[in-house]
């Protein structure tokens, strides 16, 4: 099946999507984005990944480039076309197409809105489930304003190139203080020594994940202590636990960080249990 993406308006083979050479999102990194995971056939938690892109908009004075509903429409379309099953359906909104200049365009000049989708192999993420990953950590680097959802990725591109360079999958970004901020594109938790899972709160300093939202809902359920506060490397290596979240990669247990083996380097059994909870309690929009 030809893979289909949406780009201003129009679906096109994805060979030929192309953005203009001065859309805003290319020269400026002057975009927000979304990525909501597919499973199953449904969409995962769609209401608050648009929620998330409405507050991203706002904060940098985009203007939704269609009604939230016709958005819904175009997300399952591209899924549609794309035969789209378990994956990922990607939206782009930049703040559109105009001459090289830093301050904002006219109000004339409408966002720019590209959406594709792409299959992954739930067999292969589940094989990585259950073996874990490695995590590095790296300075944290970014801007302030890491809870807008823009495209400006160049230090998550580099942190993430680096961890696979030294064999890991993940990169944490870790403030001078020692405690961890978040991943490339992923939140980090760890499960304490008493039993509580922590993850660093919400603040300015790292993205409010969508799955890190529902992970505390699936934690609610089973009865789980959540402590939003932040941890440090060091109390990340003796925990009992260390996992990732993000719509990639749901709950992902982390078994190494920075060559450290965490507890005995075998998944743990909280990070496995919200994994296999969480489907049942995250929001399902059929596809
Ligand atoms: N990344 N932190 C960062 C820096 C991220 O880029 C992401 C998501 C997350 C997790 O957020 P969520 O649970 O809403 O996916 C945290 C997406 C998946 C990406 O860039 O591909």
């Amino acid at each position: 099946m030809p893979r289909i993406a949406y780009v201003n308006g129009r679906y096109v083979p994805h060979a030929r999507a192309m953005v203009h050479v001065e859309d805003r999102g290319y020269q400026f990194a002057d975009a927000v984005y979304e990525v909501c995971e597919v499973a199953r056939g449904f969409i995962i938690d769609m209401p608050r990944h648009l929620d998330r892109l409405d507050r991203s908009l706002r904060e940098l004075r985009i203007a939704w480039p269609m009604h939230r509903s016709a958005l819904v429409t175009v997300l399952r379309e591209v899924i549609r076309r794309n035969g789209v099953v378990n994956g990922m359906v990607y939206l782009q909104v930049s703040r559109g197409v105009a001459p090289r200049d830093h301050v904002f365009p006219a109000a004339t000049v409408k966002p720019a809105l590209v959406v594709t989708a792409k299959r992954t192999d739930p067999l292969a993420i589940a094989r990585r489930a259950a073996n874990g990953i490695k995590i590095i950590t790296v300075p944290e680097n970014r801007w302030e304003r890491v809870d807008i959802k823009t495209v400006g990725l160049l230090p998550n591109a580099l942190a993430k190139q680096q961890a696979k360079e030294a064999g890991a999958q993940e990169a944490w970004f870790v403030d001078p203080d020692g405690t961890v901020k978040e991943g490339g594109s992923t939140n980090a938790w760890i499960v304490s020594k008493d039993g509580r899972l922590v993850t660093r709160p919400a603040d300015m300093g790292i993205l409010r994940g969508i799955t890190r939202a529902t992970v505390m809902d699936v934690a609610k359920k089973l009865g789980l202590v959540v402590e939003e506060r932040a941890f440090t490397v060091e109390e990340a290596k003796s925990a009992r636990e260390a996992f990732i979240t993000s719509a990639t990669t749901v709950v992902m247990p982390v078994v190494e960080i920075d060559g450290t083996t965490v507890a005995n380097g075998h998944p743990g059994s909280v990070s496995l249990t919200l994994r296999e909870a969480f489907f049942d309690v995250a929001e399902k929009t059929v596809a």
